[in-house]
């Protein structure tokens, strides 16, 4: 029986210290999102099942064997397995006006119910953008460029982005034809999935794991034999693009990405770690068709897990931390001394500084739990400091300690812990507006 203190398999608590290196990590993209004009969309984690079998393709995978679906009041409802479907769900129900030219990225948890191993989880994150703009290598390879830039602020800017295209959607058919003639002569060495693949969706067989798949595979010709002129161009120009800003790639002829709304450019970034499952990011082009309207866009999701898990073997998770805030905690002793010490802490935090108190106990243990919490300064205010209004101020790692008159406490503890700027205050008008 499974115990009711864990979480779900495959699905994880983040919780301290990691927790920090994840905030962190959601800032800096926060930041870098703004420098390219991308604005957050935040769409439920819920949609109705039709949005995901319709985009993603209902011969992949994810589709096939992954989606958590279940049914409520005759609806068939999925968590989502990934960002884009939901994201162009959400354009689906804007005007062309609004949505043509559209950036959006998002931030948050995605299901798939996966066999679990290492960087396989049933619950993951992703970080992620989508771009609404029609076939244009210019605008792949900005967003290419985003998405190094990420990994780069995240401290992953040696990360290898492999690149190909599907070639374009007018030339699937043809290029499906091609890849099944191929196959043809090498039927005995394929799996029985494989071999299902050949008919159903022949571009499948590219990414099977079994190795007497691999092996006919790899003596393919590259994918872009089987394409038109002009998607082989596409991919050159996506190419130089990448090549005038800098930015190093690998073609990979191999590689076909496991969704189905793709067409023209597609692109990987692995791991700077080994191992099967070492795509920290995936993307490229793709077109959807939702009701009567048709979408294009360019976009990634970068798996955050497996950032996190890349950063930390790699050693580098801790420089990308910034030093938590230095924290006061406030002793006293007896009830007039707690109550004005509470009345302290809010004048405190009014002006940027992070506080706390023990809940009552001897000074000792006072001083123990902040010892405890690793705070750097407390604060003293017994019988004496009180009579006296003044409080003493200890440096939790030297022990030397200071008497400091009430008017000045404050002004005294910002200054020793060059705190942040003050939070807004609520005016009379406004507190007023709300009655
Ligand atoms: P994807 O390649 O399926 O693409 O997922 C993107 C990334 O999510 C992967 O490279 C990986 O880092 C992470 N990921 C996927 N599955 C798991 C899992 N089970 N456990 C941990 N991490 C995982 C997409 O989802 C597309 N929507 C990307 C996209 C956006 N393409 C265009 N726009």
């Amino acid at each position: 029986m499974s115990s009711l203190n864990q979480p779900v398999q495959g699905m994880s608590d983040i919780s301290m210290p990691e927790i920090w290196l994840w905030r962190r990590m959601e800032e800096l993209a926060r930041r870098v999102m703004a420098r390219y004009g991308f604005e957050e969309l935040r769409t439920p984690i819920v949609e109705f099942e039709a949005v995901f079998t319709r985009s993603l393709g209902s011969t992949t995978d994810v589709v096939q064997k992954e989606m958590y679906t279940f049914e409520r009041s005759g609806r068939r409802l999925s968590l989502r397995p990934e960002g884009t479907a939901g994201v162009m769900r959400h354009a689906s129900g804007l005007s062309p006006a609004e949505a043509d030219g559209a950036r959006w990225f998002y931030i948050g948890p995605m299901f798939r119910c996966e066999r679990p191993q290492a960087g396989r989880r049933r619950q993951f994150h992703q970080c992620g953008v989508e771009c609404l703009e029609e076939p244009s290598p210019l605008v792949d390879a900005e967003i290419l460029a985003l998405q190094v830039d990420l990994l780069q602020a995240w401290g992953l800017g040696d990360c290898a982005v492999h690149l190909n295209t599907r070639g374009e959607a007018a030339g699937h058919a043809a290029m499906a034809q091609g890849l099944r003639e191929a196959l043809e002569p090498h039927r005995e060495a394929l799996c029985v999935d494989c071999l299902r693949r050949m008919d159903e969706n022949v571009l499948r067989v590219l990414d099977c794991k079994t190795s007497s798949c691999q092996a006919v595979v790899a003596r393919l010709p590259p994918m872009t034999d089987f394409m038109s002129e002009a998607s082989r161009s596409y991919l050159a120009q996506v190419a130089s693009y990448l090549e005038a800003m800098g930015i190093s790639y690998k073609l990979d002829p191999l590689l076909v990405r496991g969704l189905d709304y793709y067409e023209h450019t597609v692109w990987e970034i692995a791991g700077t770690t080994e191992g099967a499952q070492s795509a920290l990011a995936g993307g490229g082009r793709y077109r959807m068709k939702l009701g009567n309207r048709e979408f294009f866009g360019v976009g990634f999701g970068i798996g955050l897990e497996r950032v996190v898990h890349v950063l930390q073997t790699l050693g580098r998770a801790e420089a990308l931390l910034e030093p938590a805030p230095p924290l006061v905690w406030l002793v006293g002793l007896g009830e007039a001394a707690q109550e004005q010490n509470l009345v302290w802490m809010r004048r405190l935090r009014a002006e940027g500084l992070s506080c706390r108190m023990a809940p009552g106990g001897s000074m000792k243990s006072q001083m123990r739990a902040a010892n405890k919490s690793g705070a750097a300064w407390t604060v003293i205010r017994g019988d004496d400091e009180l009579k006296q209004q003044v409080a003493a101020v200890k440096n939790m790692v030297t022990g030397e300690q200071m008497t400091v008159g009430e008017a000045d406490l404050v002004g005294t503890l910002k200054s020793l812990t060059s705190a942040g700027s003050a939070l807004p205050q609520e005016t009379p008008e406004a507190v007023g507006d709300l009655g």
